[in-house]
């Protein structure tokens, strides 16, 4: 079933709202290259819009944000690099709580354990934890998160638990269930800094949303580039196979 989408009014103009947002934060890198600064500073600027975005979307009425933020091909980079981010996962997991807890939002991860620092593992897990009778919203944060990897595991883990018999009858809903998490469907993706491809994230989950590719790098979408993407969504025809008004 598609998500139902709500309509808002935003500068007199009615704009959908979204279920289910997905954004890949990209351009950090970037961004602190044009401005001469490393890449950590970059990732800095990044996690700083990063909060400050994701109150705005669900103060739009968003239910559901997935932000890919760490990929399990990520751990390609320098290890400087990578161990900057980590230290950025696990900051935020310890010390935004109060922020989650004030505006009711429940903390999820998507991903897999290995090869995350235990750091990591524990904070994250913490922080999960902490929030999980929050009911105003959901974050999903993608975080050695892949795509492929997850429909892998989620095979692996029907095997494990259903007989043959059971696994002939699985339909489409059953098998969702056994992904990283039980969310509905992503309506709107958003890819920051140019790029146009998927990059592994939310392969099954993305099936039927709506893309979108802003240019502006990561630390620089804001509040109004948002909402000058829920404008652009406002205009897709979402057809789901079927044909409009026959
Ligand atoms: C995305 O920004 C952030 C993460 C991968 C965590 P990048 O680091 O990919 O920035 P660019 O693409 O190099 O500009
Ligand atoms: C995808 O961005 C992963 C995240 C933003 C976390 P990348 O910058 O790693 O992707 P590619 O390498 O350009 O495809
Ligand atoms: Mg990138």
């Amino acid at each position: 079933m598609p998500n139902m989408d709500k309509a808002i009014s935003i500068n007199n103009q009615l704009v959908k709202i979204p279920t289910h947002v997905a954004i890949i934060v990209d351009g950090n890198g970037r961004w602190a290259k044009e401005r001469g600064l490393t890449r950590m500073k970059g990732h800095d600027a990044g996690f700083k819009n990063l909060k400050k975005l994701a109150n705005h979307i669900f103060d739009r009425g968003v239910k559901v944000i997935s932000f890919y933020v760490f990929s399990t091909e990520n751990f390609k980079r320098s290890e400087e690099e990578v161990s900057h981010l980590m230290d950025i996962f696990v900051k935020m997991c310890r010390f935004e709580l109060k922020t989650f807890m004030k505006n009711n939002i429940r903390v999820i991860f998507s991903g897999a354990d290995e090869p995350l620092p235990k750091k990591v593992i524990e904070a994250r897990d913490w922080i999960a934890d902490q929030t999980k009778e929050n009911t105003g919203g959901i974050m999903n944060f993608c975080l050695n998160y892949g795509g492929r990897a997850e429909i892998v595991n989620a095979v692996k883990r029907i095997a494990a638990e259903k007989n043959p018999e059971e696994i002939a009858e699985l339909t489409e809903q059953d098998f969702a269930k056994y992904l990283y998490q039980d969310l509905p469907d992503v309506d709107f993706m958003i890819r920051t800094s140019g790029e146009q491809r998927l990059s592994n994230f939310l392969l099954w989950q993305n099936s039927y949303a709506e893309f979108y590719f802003p240019e502006t790098k990561f630390p620089d979408f804001n509040a109004e580039d948002f909402d000058q993407a829920l404008i652009e969504y406002t205009r897709r025809d979402r057809r789901f196979g079927a044909i409009k008004n026959a």
